[in-house]
């Protein structure tokens, strides 16, 4: 769960803007009041920023709906079984990569998944290991037996896609997430880390190696983690939780869902606390809520600007050598920046 809109930099620069105002509206009164005696309220609530959390409008207390809000949208249907549809079901054993990428994909965005293979994707051997990725996929709910034949085709071609039946919808991350980790845990007994991505990033695969032969090999999860996140209650927010689903007013830590990795004992431990947190359907949130149900603390990167949300205003000379992940406005851009990734790569970043 990431909002492109609302960043706290900007009520961080709105903080600082206020204190500026204040000083400055202090200063004049001070003035005044030392010239008349004019009484004068204070505009304290200027200041009030948006992440100041706010009554939702439906609700008349924290407890109740008044206006009924069908909540089984919010749940998901998970534990459940979803068999596959198109699997690999030999691949990751007989390879033993040292590290699995894992992307969720809708079953129609092929042109995502061939910018992929040939960017990011195309990096099979780094810094001596094996790297592997597939892409992950529900059943479209429109896209009817064409699709599906397509969808055949290229996997017969690439031998990288895994496919179940799930409908493939936004409200679904968290099936597709979790039949991810089920998978990983019985195909991949040879394998030390996996990441999940989304397809609109910029993934440098060098450094996330590089990162992980330092790292914790066991009860491991890293990436942007996301640590006193505020439950959001607006239902016209695209993450909208009802008190309900979810009472608390603070999410539990998690790694935002854009790029996490983990190592591979995770996975199985996941799903087993799965059968005891209710599945909601932000699906980076509901991982967090296993971890802490595991009693698992997440990791921090070992720098800060590893995992990045977005391209920065001023992007260095040396920026795409520099990072893990980048998330893009959209995968065609991801083109471009890989060129512009192999030109700092080859000069002297
Ligand atoms: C909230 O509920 C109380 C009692 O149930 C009622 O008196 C009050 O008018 C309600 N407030 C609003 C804003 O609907
Ligand atoms: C909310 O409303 C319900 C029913 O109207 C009531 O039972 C409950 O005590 C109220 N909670 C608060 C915090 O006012
Ligand atoms: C999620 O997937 C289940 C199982 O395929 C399906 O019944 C349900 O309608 C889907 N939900 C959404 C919101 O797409
Ligand atoms: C697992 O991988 C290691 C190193 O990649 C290799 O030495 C070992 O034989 C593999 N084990 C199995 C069961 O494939």
């Amino acid at each position: 769960m990431l909002d492109k809109g609302e960043k706290t930099p900007s009520t961080r620069v709105r903080s600082v803007w206020c204190f500026l105002m204040l000083s400055l509206m202090m200063t004049t009164l001070v003035f005044i009041f030392n010239n008349s005696s004019i009484e004068m309220s204070w505009p304290l609530n200027i200041c009030r920023t948006t992440s100041v959390p706010r009554t939702p409008q439906p609700y008349n207390n924290t407890t109740t709906p008044i206006v009924s809000v069908s909540t089984p949208q919010y749940f998901v249907a998970y534990p459940h079984q979803y068999p596959f549809i198109l699997d690999q079901p030999n691949r990751c054993w007989q390879e033993s990569p040292f590290l699995v990428i894992m992307i969720p994909v809708a079953p129609n965005n092929r042109e995502a998944r061939d910018i992929i293979r040939d960017t990011w994707g195309k990096e099979t051997t780094v810094l001596g290991k094996v790297v592997s990725h597939y892409f992950l996929l529900g059943q479209s709910r429109e896209g009817g037996e064409l699709l599906d034949e397509q969808v055949l085709q290229e996997s017969q071609k690439h031998q990288d896609i895994l496919q179940s039946n799930f409908v493939d919808s936004y409200n679904n991350l968290t099936i597709k997430t979790m039949v991810m980790f089920e998978w990983l845990s019985s195909h991949c007994p040879n394998t030390s880390y996996a990441m999940k991505v989304d397809s609109d990033i910029f993934l440098n695969v060098h450094n996330l190696v590089n990162m992980l032969l330092e790292a914790p090999q066991h009860l491991y999860m890293t990436g942007l983690v996301a640590r006193s996140a505020p439950v959001l209650r607006d239902q016209n927010s695209k993450w909208f939780m009802p008190v309900s689903v979810f009472p608390e007013s603070i999410y539990p830590p998690y790694a935002l869902g854009l790029g996490y990795v983990f190592s591979l004992d995770l996975p199985k431990k996941i799903l087993e606390a799965s059968l005891h947190v209710k599945a909601v359907y932000i699906e980076d949130v509901y991982v967090g809520l296993c971890m802490r149900h595991l009693g698992i603390a997440l990791t921090d990167p070992p720098s800060g600007s590893l995992f990045r949300a977005t391209v920065p205003y001023m992007e260095s000379h040396c920026y795409w050598t520099s990072v893990i992940t980048t998330l893009l406005e959209s995968s065609n851009r991801l083109s471009d920046i890989w060129e512009l990734y192999q030109t700092q790569r080859r000069s002297d970043c």
